[in-house]
């Protein structure tokens, strides 16, 4: 069991914040395959604090998700500070900081990942938001900016200074931010940051694909707990799967094509009622190609269902590859 301020974790396997998928709809069935927490997508604090945006379904979380977390990115403290307490006060449970993002707009602007440079702004940023909401607050870093001395020393400087401050957890990227998704994460340095600081809730992130695998890093690195990413787009089972394990019990039968289906279906519903319809197919398509990685005819499943272009369309190429009720 794991507690994060006043929110519990029976186990500690979280979904990942994933911009441009982890929407109410991901999060909902993250959550119904038993992730005790998941995050929605980086937020931008100027819009994160602007009353018009933050009232959008699409920026609040749903009624029953919680604890929900919301991430936010930005280089103002005072900025940060209002986008924090405004998503705190629209319901999200958690607040967490990005300084990892390697994305290229969001760097040209010293933002996420950019900040891993920049020690005493993150530590300035981290004060105010903690002043302006009650929540829990976690830092999101990745292992450095690059490879360089300096950047390894602003790594651990920017660490120990948020852990001086009380942080309620970090999440580490085992990357460098250069590095952007490229290579394998570097879970030894994860490890390291444990082992530095043993009283503070630290999550790892790199390379959550398979469920064994997973709980191998965590019992290796001796962490608190798995920030799922990639491993759980278009296959919400990977957390029933590694809570099984952790849990001590059989790793339960994959998916048949039944269960898959019903799930696709419920995932594109839910994105249906949250966007435009029309916008929403092609929105569906790169869960779509995540999802037929699970069916046994995948690149033919895969071909039709992602060629559809209205509603209809993926509704009966859906029902065509997987025995859906309607
Ligand atoms: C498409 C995509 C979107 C992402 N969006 C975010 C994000 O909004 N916030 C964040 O902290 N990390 C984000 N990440 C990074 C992941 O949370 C995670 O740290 C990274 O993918 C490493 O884990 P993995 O190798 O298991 O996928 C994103 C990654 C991907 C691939």
């Amino acid at each position: 069991m794991l507690k994060i301020g006043n929110i519990t974790l029976e186990i500690p396997v979280v979904q990942a914040p994933l911009s441009g998928y982890s929407d109410r709809a991901m999060r909902a069935l993250a959550l119904e395959y038993g992730a005790e927490l998941t995050y929605a997508g980086l937020m931008l604090d100027t819009s994160a604090s602007h009353p018009r945006v933050i009232k959008k379904i699409t920026f609040q979380p749903g009624p029953d998700e919680h604890p929900v977390g919301a991430q936010i990115h930005g280089t103002n403290p005072a900025t940060m500070a209002r986008a924090a307490r405004m998503l705190q006060d629209a319901g999200y449970d958690l607040i967490d900081l990005n300084f990892a993002c390697p994305a290229r707009k969001v760097l040209a602007r010293g933002r996420g990942g950019a900040m891993m440079g920049k020690p005493e702004l993150v530590i300035e940023i981290y004060r105010r938001v903690r002043e302006s909401v009650k929540c829990p607050l976690g830092v999101k870093i990745r292992t450095g900016f690059d490879d360089s001395q300096q950047s390894k020393d602003n790594f651990w400087q920017i660490c120990q200074s948020v852990v001086a401050e009380g942080v309620d957890y970090i999440t580490v990227h085992g990357r460098v931010v250069s590095q952007k998704y490229r290579g394998k994460a570097d879970w030894e340095t994860i490890k390291q940051v444990k082992q530095k600081f043993p009283q503070t809730i630290i999550f790892g992130s790199g390379d959550l694909f398979e469920p064994y695998d997973c709980v191998g890093k965590l019992k290796s690195s001796g962490i608190d707990g798995l920030s799922v990413a990639r491993g759980a787009i278009g296959n919400p089972w990977i957390f029933r799967d590694i809570k099984a394990i952790m849990q001590g019990k059989p790793l339960p039968a994959k998916p048949d094509l039944a269960e898959q289906g019903r799930i696709i279906k419920k995932h594109i519903d839910m994105i249906f009622a949250l966007y435009y319809k029309g916008k929403s197919v092609g929105y569906f398509r790169k869960f779509a190609a995540k999802y037929c990685l699970l069916h046994p005819e995948r690149k033919k499943a895969a071909s039709e269902i992602m060629v559809a272009k209205t509603p209809a369309e993926l509704y009966s190429s859906l029902k065509k590859w997987y025995p859906i009720e309607d």
